[in-house]
């Protein structure tokens, strides 16, 4: 049978067997309880999978590991800006995360309670994640780019009893302190106020004490060599919580269950990423990222394989960084972003091929568009094949990709190629009706979602019914991307339908950009667009109308705003004071307008414009 035969069988089975398959990959994992069945969908579009089932993913990850691969190396930890290097076995990852579940424990963490982690790339980070899940905790990681008004709003959403934080990141040699940015934050939230577990790193950021601040080293000294049952939670309970934007200025909160959860990551492990206990996974992301947290958490440890985790930028020292540690710790697989290679590319493939790269077989690419040119320059200058995948914050593992642990299918440049298991992909043009081969439409999922997926918006079930299934006239899950796929099947992405920006695989929302602008005491209204950048993929350009008689701020301090409360990632990279937008007769901003012109296009027929001067008064800003 070729690959392709293969996949397609094992494609179909997910589909039209859908129990029977994920019965069987849910063998891949322990289950202290068996479930009662493999699909609860008496509930639409709400997927429960494996319903009665008791498990625990800090068992599943660590624990089970102990016996048999106790000595293996769990963790690699390489910091280039503090410039240390850790292995970290998976006997002392238990003792560590026993610690760290004493620790929670004793701060009165019970099973459901929310535990939000703002960390930099520490090995502390992934205890804490695993120490939640032990415990039955649920943690919301927020990435240590973001800043006090991403804090504020992640806080007022999931409450949680504890934010476990650092005294501050690095990035690219200087100091982020922390603590500011957590204090402003907490000053600003609505709900009772969290705990605060600090990590000092003894990094020389300025004083900023919180009121009640814990200090990590003298409280976990008390439960040094102390155990922690795992609890056995069902298969249903919420394992974490992981915030992404959408079209509107709030962000959701994407809601994982646990057994799901594992068994698709574990699965994913072995037929697309084709990774097997004792190997070795490089996935150059971050663990605030989804990626960070399928790929360089969950999925390696709950096969047994040694997971890299790099804190650092992928050129410093010098762009050879990664793949030295890919020659000198034998990456079998490694993962990053679109954009991180093209930041090679710039820098020739020279930095790559000087290393001995045999240990590697399969590199992988995701999170934003991978442009032909650059699949093409990659995979000639690794001689190894280069797989595109697709997904999403929400689903957690690929919807569309090759399978490397299957045996790869032909590569086509540009195409994250065909469905994962148990992904029923559809296209739609604008009336709703199904597409075939060779034309644009909306990629949509029937129903159910397969294992892994989110379950619902924390604490919001209509949102979630709403945004993600409530566009097409049949009940179908919408992925916010335009597609399209050839004669072959093969499926390319080409770009988002929402107000979703994508700069450099980081998912920014429009409006977060645009409220956070209008704190601004002299902002009247704000409009934000991504446009494309050769780098990046997108970057972000901002418009703002002042009040009348405002003091005029200067375009940097307006930038610096988004800067202060989002973080750097959304920072625009062009600001223009413009005295008005374009909108429509009922007063929508007509962003599609601003961005034709933006870049430089012809923004086409408007007829429900306002005010068709207000046109040139964007061409004359971007002049
Ligand atoms: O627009 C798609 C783009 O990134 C979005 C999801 O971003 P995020 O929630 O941060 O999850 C990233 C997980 C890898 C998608 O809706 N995207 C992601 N992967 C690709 C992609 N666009 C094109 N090709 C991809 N391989």
């Amino acid at each position: 049978m070729s690959n392709q035969e293969a996949y397609e069988k094992m494609y179909r089975r997910s589909i039209d067997d859908r129990e029977a398959f994920w019965d069987e990959q849910a063998q891949l994992i322990h289950w202290h309880k068996p479930y009662d069945r493999v699909l609860d969908y008496d509930d639409p579009p709400f997927a429960k999978w494996f319903p009665g089932g008791l498990t625990n993913i800090c068992y599943n990850a660590v624990d089970r590991h102990v016996a048999e691969r106790g000595d293996q190396t769990a963790i690699i930890w390489v910091s280039t800006e503090v410039d240390k290097r850790e292995h970290m076995s998976y006997r002392e990852l238990y003792r560590q995360v026993n610690e760290m579940a004493s620790l929670l424990l004793e701060l009165g963490i019970g099973q459901g309670d929310r535990v939000l982690i703002y960390l930099p790339m520490m090995p502390e980070a992934i205890v804490a994640m695993l120490a939640c899940v032990r415990i039955g905790a649920i943690h919301s990681v927020v990435f240590g780019g973001f800043a006090a008004l991403a804090l504020a709003s992640r806080i007022d959403d999931a409450s949680p009893k504890l934010v476990i934080t650092a005294d501050g990141g690095m990035r690219g040699g200087k100091i982020a302190p922390y603590k500011p940015l957590l204090s402003e934050g907490l000053a600003a939230v609505t709900v009772e106020k969290p705990a605060v577990l600090v990590l000092n790193r003894g990094l020389d950021t300025p004083p900023c004490p919180i009121e009640g601040e814990i200090d990590f080293a003298s409280a976990i000294a008390r439960h040094a060599g102390k155990e922690v049952p795992p609890v056995w939670v069902d298969s249903t309970h919420p394992s974490y919580i992981l915030y992404t934007s959408g079209t509107t200025g709030r962000p959701k909160g994407v809601q994982r269950d646990t057994g799901g959860h594992m068994v698709a990551m574990r699965q994913s492990m072995k037929h697309i990423y084709g990774v097997e206990p004792g190997e070795v996974m490089f996935a150059g992301s971050d663990i605030g990222w989804v990626v960070g947290h399928s790929y360089i958490v969950y999925a390696p440890l709950l096969t047994g394989a040694t997971t890299i985790l790099y804190e650092g930028l992928p050129i410093r020292p010098d762009p050879g960084i990664w793949w030295s540690l890919v020659a000198e710790y034998g990456v079998n697989c490694l993962f990053t972003s679109p954009t991180a290679i093209r930041l090679l590319k710039k820098t020739g493939a020279e930095w790559i091929t000087r290393h001995d790269l045999s240990s590697l077989r399969t590199m992988f690419l995701a999170g934003e568009p991978l442009d032909k040119e650059t699949h093409r320059w990659v995979t000639e200058a690794l001689r190894i094949p280069v797989v595109d995948n697709y997904w999403q914050t929400e689903t957690g593992w690929p919807i569309l990709t090759n399978f490397a642990g299957l045996g790869l299918m032909e590569l086509k440049f540009g195409s994250p190629t065909k469905p994962s298991f148990g992904y029923d992909t559809v296209l739609l043009d604008e009336t709703g009706a199904e597409l075939g081969a060779n034309t644009k439409g909306s990629l949509m999922v029937r129903p159910p979602l397969p294992p892994g997926c989110m379950s619902t918006i924390w604490g919001d079930d209509a949102r979630f019914v709403k945004t993600y299934f409530s566009s097409a006239k049949e009940m179908l899950y919408a992925t916010f991307d335009y597609a399209i796929f050839d004669d072959d099947g093969y499926y390319f992405i080409m770009g988002r339908n929402d107000d979703v920006i994508n700069v450099a695989g980081h998912r920014l929302g429009t409006r977060e950009v645009e409220e956070a602008l209008c704190t601004h005491p002299a902002v009247a209204e704000a409009a934000a667009v991504g446009i494309q950048d050769q780098l990046k993929g997108q970057e972000i350009v901002a418009f703002v109308v002042l009040m009348t008689n405002a003091v005029p701020p200067t375009p940097e301090e307006l930038k610096n705003v988004v800067a202060r409360q989002i973080g750097g990632i959304a920072k625009p990279k062009f600001l223009h004071i413009v005295p008005g937008l374009p909108k429509t007769r009922s007063g929508k901003v007509i962003r599609r307008a601003i961005l034709a012109i933006a870049e430089g296009r012809d923004p086409g027929d408007l007829p429900t414009i306002e005010d068709a001067k207000m046109l040139d008064v964007i061409r004359n800003a971007v002049k």
